[in-house]
């Protein structure tokens, strides 16, 4: 019989009780309360989002979220320049077309707005910045919902079968562009195995999978739908995003979506969503991606401006909860900052 000595020694620990055990000795000194530290932060573990846009010259702020603008492919050379130097290893893109219609044609274009910007970064990049694209057709269709709509269900909703087939023409498009992985957004049953297969069927089977697996439907995201223009025209998300009251649901998305050929799982929300992260973590034993979301950003921002909360303590903080939950790595609009306060810490 072999012997877990950590539990074994855990139990003595329990056991011994105070005053043998003072669980302050090791708070106070600075240097040993770091070794003993369980979770960090670090600049490798955060991706960048970013909204490009066509025409020229074009740096349209977004107003919800602080620092944060729309930009015309163009301004991406300076802009990965900055990411590079402040030791950003990935972003994601978000396009924003020139033209939308009813099925988000635009995004399988090889030449729209995604795909230009895919080129431009690799282009300009010296570091081989890590391209993520967000694989969805909210930005593209007119009425905003994330795949063609139809009424065979009895209402107006996304039809979930033909919006397969469009994914795979868009991840196959971003194959051809030079995307590194390619991160389905939709929340589509079967999105996963739809995209993969269509990329093992173009000799794109070493491309990864980062799959929106456990989203839910948030309010969470309504900034981000300012500055992405991909708002719903009519009703809203909740036939397709999860539930928030949900978690025995979302090891469900997350074992199909790992069935189907995803290679990292991602939760979104995270702040208030890091019991999902654990659970996904404990039970999968997979990468996983908290998306620290438009909303999280935009509350800590405006309650910064005020001077109610200590703006750098605060992100820090949530970030490291979002790691302490399991997240291997966090999408966040707070990557610069968090960059340049890591720099001077
Ligand atoms: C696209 C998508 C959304 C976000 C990421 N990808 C919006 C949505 O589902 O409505 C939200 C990100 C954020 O709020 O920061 N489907």
């Amino acid at each position: 019989m072999s012997i877990d000595l950590p539990e074994k020694l855990s139990q003595e620990t329990a056991r011994a009780g105070f005053p043998a055990t003072r669980l302050r000795r090791l708070r106070q000194h600075p240097r040993l309360r770091e070794m003993v530290r369980e979770s960090t932060l670090a600049v490798d573990d955060l991706i960048l989002p970013l909204f490009v846009r066509t025409g020229r010259g074009v740096r349209q702020p977004i107003s919800s979220m602080p620092g944060h603008a729309q930009m015309s492919v163009d301004l991406l050379a300076s802009e990965v320049c900055e990411i590079e130097g402040l030791g950003i290893p990935a972003v994601i893109l978000f396009g924003i077309p020139e033209h939308k219609d009813a099925i988000g044609s635009a995004s399988w274009d090889d030449d729209g707005v995604v795909q230009q910007a895919i080129r431009a970064i690799k282009d300009a990049s010296k570091h081989e910045l890590l391209v993520i694209i967000d694989l969805c057709f909210c930005e593209y269709t007119d009425h905003g919902h994330c795949g063609p709509v139809s009424e065979r269900t009895g209402r107006v909703d996304v039809d979930n079968d033909a919006t397969l087939e469009n994914l795979a023409r868009q991840a196959l498009s971003l194959a051809r562009s030079g995307a590194d992985m390619i991160a389905p957004s939709g929340m589509m049953d079967g999105m996963v195995a739809a995209i993969r297969s269509a990329l093992d069927a173009e000799g794109f089977e070493h491309l990864p999978i980062m799959s929106y697996a456990a989203k839910y439907s948030s309010a969470f995201y309504g900034p981000f739908r300012q500055a992405a223009e991909s708002a719903p025209q009519f009703g809203d998300r909740r036939s397709y995003q999860m539930d928030p009251a949900n978690s025995d649901e979302a090891l469900r998305e997350v074992e199909l979506d790992l069935r189907e050929g995803a290679d990292i799982i991602m939760v979104k929300p995270a702040m208030a969503y890091g019991d999902i992260i654990r659970r996904v973590k404990d039970r999968f034993g997979v990468p996983v991606a908290a998306y620290n979301v438009s909303g999280e950003f935009a509350m800590v921002k405006a309650a910064a401006d005020r001077g109610w909360i200590d703006e750098q303590r605060i992100t820090l903080e949530i970030l490291t909860g979002i790691k302490r939950a399991g997240a291997d790595m966090i999408l966040t609009y707070f990557a610069k900052d968090v960059a340049r306060w890591l720099q001077t810490a």
